[in-house]
């Protein structure tokens, strides 16, 4: 006899993993809102709900990320469509959302009417750019990334969160896939890039196995990315504008001292819920 409480009673899955794929289950097979779970769990559940149910389950005991299995992740105010094909956006990297919104109200304060362009680096699923896009209307958004895979799961997104008019999608290699016609530069640059050394264990356990390694890790030394990222900035930096990058706990220094070599100023960190610094900011000089 299969109910929910069934399952939800004999899994070996852990319980927050089974409920968030049940309740995935539940809408897919039966349109059911979450508190089905609850309030049906005693009903007979059909045989293809229960074998769409043993398949997940197998695969999350081997270690699939759940937001693979269910195809989606919430992230900001927004969810996103997701595959192994992205990475899968990180509570981390919301910080970088909110200080661009901080940044982006700084400077409509300073040039009320003046239209604020943004750049985000290596979108994958869409995250950062569309997220932005979500929370303020106003804003020209331009994303990038070198995977004509994750550029297609991005653009599926700003599609199915009506964002598409709002954010302009270029394949190609950091500044290199821009429009060489648009001279125009970015009031502010974001960026979330591969930043894991390669020699890192962590590559090797958990989701991370499951998530291309081109997202994760700049087969370098970790801060490849970030240097090539910083190197041109401000070629495509407003004056005054501002550029913000996630990175490592352990690599905040060399970040800040990167910014500082490439000529950029008022270098500050940003930490993460657990008081590590994870994103650092910085500005161009201004004429
Ligand atoms: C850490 S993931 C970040 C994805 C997304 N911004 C997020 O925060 O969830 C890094 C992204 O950079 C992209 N990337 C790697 N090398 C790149 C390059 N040379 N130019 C542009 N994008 C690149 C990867 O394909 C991947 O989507």
């Amino acid at each position: 006899m299969s109910t929910l409480q069934f399952i939800l009673e004999n899994t070996t899955l852990d319980r927050t993993d089974a409920r968030v794929i049940l309740c995935h289950l539940i809408e897919k097979h039966f349109s059911w809102p979450r508190t089905a779970l609850l309030s049906r769990n005693t009903e007979i559940l059909n045989p293809f709900f229960i074998e769409e149910w043993r398949d997940l389950e197998r695969r999350r005991l081997f270690g699939e990320p759940v937001a693979y299995l269910i195809g989606m992740r919430p992230f900001h105010a927004i969810e996103l469509r997701v595959n192994p094909s992205v990475l899968i956006p990180r509570p981390e990297t919301e910080l970088l959302v909110d200080i661009a919104l901080e940044r982006i109200n700084e400077l409509r304060c300073k040039h009320p009417t003046k239209k604020i362009r943004l750049l985000d680096l290596g979108t994958g699923s869409g995250a950062i750019a569309l997220a932005l896009a979500h929370a303020d209307p106003e804003i020209e958004i331009h994303a990038t990334d070198i995977s004509f895979e994750a550029l297609k799961t991005a653009q599926e997104n700003a599609r199915y969160l009506n964002l598409y008019e709002q954010v302009e999608f270029h394949l190609g290699s950091w500044y290199e896939a821009l429009d060489l016609s648009d001279t125009k530069q970015f009031d502010v640059i974001l960026s979330n890039p591969p930043y894991i050394h390669p020699a890192d264990p962590h590559l090797n356990q958990g989701d991370l196995r499951f998530e291309p390694v081109a997202a994760l890790s700049d087969q370098v030394n970790g801060l490849n990315c970030i240097e090539v990222i910083l190197k041109d900035c401000l070629q495509y930096l407003s004056p005054g504008g501002s550029i913000a990058i996630e990175h490592g706990f352990e690599q905040a220094a060399s970040v800040s001292s990167l910014m500082a070599q490439n000529g950029l100023l008022a270098v500050h960190h940003f930490a993460d819920l657990a008081g590590h610094p994870r994103v650092t900011s910085a500005c161009s000089p201004t004429l």
